[in-house]
């Protein structure tokens, strides 16, 4: 099968075929929230937890869920079984609808436009992982509602472009000093064999992968803390690493031109990869 077929409003169709009106409050205002669910084989990873941050984003942007749990995994399935692969990524996107008058006033009587398609993100390759990734710390000007998982990413984009433009391939986003996350990251902070990363709030995405990380860590007896973190600690750190869905979990090498651990994927590091490796494992064969 190579035609790709995604979920647009109820209908499962060649993506060619699914389009969106040009009126549309996501295309005019970004006015939307999305998630992105790995697949290994054909189970998705953390689905509850998926569909329970998407449910935050929703009601944080005063919007109905259109499916319960149950309809939105039997929609995934469905679209999995629709499109071949193996190691992939469910993105679903939901936005407030098109309107024939422009304006940012909420019309409750809009149809949301529901949309949803598998991307081939591939296997992680293990030894580029290993590479590790060089990054710089740039303040953090984003809004007083990082949680939300939303459509509008500019300023995720321009902090994106910013360590770009430096170099680098992320970056470490400071807010009034302390460590918020990436740009479509979270961060852990390694010291002393204990793992750091700073607590949900406002201002960073509470990340699957994240606490993921963190519940293999405690379950291998390895000592968690979540609290905040001030950017001069990262200097000392022992190892840094970049957390998502996606990048699963990527060591930091350099910060601001210095190396971090050696400029190598740090030991805790080789211990946390493998037993993420194993839990996806584990869930391909259930
Ligand atoms: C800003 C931001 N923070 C954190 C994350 C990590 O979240 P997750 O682990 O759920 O992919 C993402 C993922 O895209 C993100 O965009």
């Amino acid at each position: 099968m190579s035609e790709k077929i995604v979920f647009l409003n109820g209908e499962y169709l060649p993506v060619e075929q699914a389009t969106v009106s040009v009126l549309d409050r996501g295309f005019l205002f970004g006015d939307g929230v999305y998630e992105v669910i790995p697949v290994f084989g054909l189970k998705p990873l953390r689905v509850d937890e998926h569909l329970q941050r998407l449910q935050n984003s929703l009601s944080r942007i005063s919007m109905d869920n259109p499916y319960e749990v149950e309809e939105w995994k039997r929609i995934f399935d469905e679209l999995l079984e629709r499109n071949s692969g193996d190691d992939r990524a469910i993105y679903l996107q939901i936005t407030r609808g098109a309107h024939p008058v422009r304006d940012l006033k909420i019309q409750p009587e809009n149809q949301p436009t529901i949309f949803i398609m598998v991307l081939q993100v591939g296997a992680v390759n293990m030894s580029d992982l290993e590479k590790g990734i060089e990054t710089v710390t740039i303040d953090d000007f984003r809004w007083h509602a990082c949680d939300i998982k939303s459509i509008s990413l500019v300023a995720n984009v321009m902090l994106r472009e910013q360590a770009t433009q430096s170099g680098v391939v992320d970056a470490i986003l400071i807010r009034d000093g302390y460590v918020t996350e990436g740009t479509a990251s979270n961060l852990i902070m390694v010291k002393d064999g204990v793992l750091y990363t700073p607590p949900t709030s406002q201002h960073l995405l509470p990340g699957i992968t994240r606490d993921l990380v963190l519940e293999l860590a405690q379950e291998n007896g390895v000592e968690c803390e979540v609290r905040q973190i001030a950017e001069a600690e990262l200097e000392s750190a022992d190892e840094i690493w970049l957390t998502s869905s996606t990048r699963e979990i990527a060591p930091v090498i350099r910060l601001n031109g210095k190396d971090v651990a050696d400029a190598k994927a740090g030991p805790v590091w080789k211990i946390m990869i493998n037993i993420y490796q194993q839990y996806k494992q584990e869930l391909r064969q259930a």
